[in-house]
């Protein structure tokens, strides 16, 4: 009996030849040492990278949204195993926890947050879709990794709708394609995959009957490691940016023995034209503009230069427009304008959405 219904399930699940494999994350922290991947195997490129959740394992599942005014955005962050994740005591906060910034058109900020009871992911191909249960969030991510539409029906918080995200630009590892035996470790004991650097996004959402309805630019990664977030990074600048043809990923790291750790990825016209590390300088611009970064001191803005090798030599400035999440001293995210380009090409203006973690 059990075998037939093992065999049915297989047989349902083997739809155009590929197979979905679920895996479950438990409400708690289970004992024993997780086994945790930070190479890129056969697997898939978003599939799950840890077995199972101890008390210091974790994983997050990050999306984003800005619009092309830069008044309105949305960061939507997905944790398994939040407190092992901030390295605060079990119970302080949701093991399985939802994480929810909005801004809206007249400059307010909505800060909202979920439980979930256990988390359902499945891959097909190279994708993860999942289901925070019992919270009222889910994503589904189209193997090929071309779409993700997000779900959303949190009836405590009062936020209902749909984000749909078209992907313009390709996954990337940390320092370069996406490839089989490619490395995903951003600094030890943290990895990184980008499966969406840029995409077209459209916001449809109702939040306590107010509706929230935009275009802009989309973005979604994943982190994962198996010790407190804390306990690897000491100060990190991350963002994306969308400017003319070009799509672009900045992440400037300084980890915990302090050394910097730069990678950089700038996709035109929806291909990949440079994908690297070691050559992506992120740095401070304005007032407050330390290196590194000190605690409390907010800059205007940064200056990013990525040395392509052949492809030239990419140059941002991003100028601040508002701070759309800020947990003082901490970490803070912005939504900015652009300005730039290929040195001795043509420049453009963008969008971007990015962060400090000092
Ligand atoms: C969790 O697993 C990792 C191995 O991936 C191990 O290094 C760590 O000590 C484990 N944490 C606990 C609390 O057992
Ligand atoms: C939203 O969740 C509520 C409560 O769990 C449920 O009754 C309702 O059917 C759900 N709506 C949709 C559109 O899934
Ligand atoms: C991008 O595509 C547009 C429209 O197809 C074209 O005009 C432009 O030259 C392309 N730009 C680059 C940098 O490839
Ligand atoms: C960025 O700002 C610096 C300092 O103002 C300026 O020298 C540089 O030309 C700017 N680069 C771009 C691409 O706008």
């Amino acid at each position: 009996m059990a075998f037939t219904f093992f065999l049915a399930a297989v047989l349902a699940s083997v739809v155009l030849g590929q197979t979905a494999v679920v895996t479950t994350y438990s409400t708690s922290a289970e004992p024993g040492d997780s086994n945790v991947q930070y190479t890129l195997g056969s697997s898939g490129f978003d599939a799950p990278k840890i077995d199972f959740f101890n008390a210091t394992s974790a994983q997050w599942w990050y999306f984003d949204v800005v619009s092309t005014d830069l008044k309105q955005s949305v960061v939507i962050s997905f944790l398994g195993n939040a407190p092992g994740a901030s390295d605060v005591p079990a119970g302080t906060i949701p093991f399985n926890f939802i994480e929810v910034n909005i801004q809206l058109p007249n400059g307010n900020l909505v800060a909202l947050s979920a439980a979930a009871e256990d988390i359902t992911i499945t891959t097909v191909g190279n994708s993860a879709s999942g289901v925070m249960n019992g919270a009222g969030y889910s994503w589904y991510q189209a193997p090929d990794l071309a779409n993700i539409l997000l779900n959303f029906n949190d009836t405590v918080n009062g936020l209902s709708g749909s984000i749909q995200f078209n992907s313009d630009a390709p996954p990337h590892a940390p320092c370069g394609p996406p490839i089989t035996g490619a490395s995903l470790e951003i600094v030890p004991h943290l990895g990184w995959g980008n499966s969406m650097p840029d995409s077209l996004a459209s916001v449809n959402l109702n939040y306590n009957d107010q509706p929230i309805t935009y275009q802009g630019r989309g973005y979604h990664d994943t982190n994962w490691g198996n010790r407190a977030f804390g306990a690897s990074i000491n100060s990190w600048y991350w963002g994306h940016a969308r400017l003319g043809p070009y799509s672009v990923v900045w992440f400037d790291v300084v980890d915990i023995n302090g050394v910097e750790h730069q990678t950089g990825y700038v996709a035109s016209n929806g291909t990949a034209i440079a994908d690297s590390c070691g050559a992506t300088p992120v740095r401070p611009t304005g007032a407050n503009s330390a290196y590194p970064p000190i605690p409390g001191l907010l800059p205007t803005g940064f200056h990013i230069v990525y040395d392509m090798g052949s492809a030239g030599v990419m140059e941002l400035n991003v100028t601040n427009y508002q701070a759309v999440v800020n947990y003082p001293g901490l970490h803070t995210r912005w939504v900015g304008s652009v300005v730039g380009g290929i040195q001795g090409q043509t420049t453009y203006t963008g969008v971007g959405l990015y962060e400090e973690m000092a």
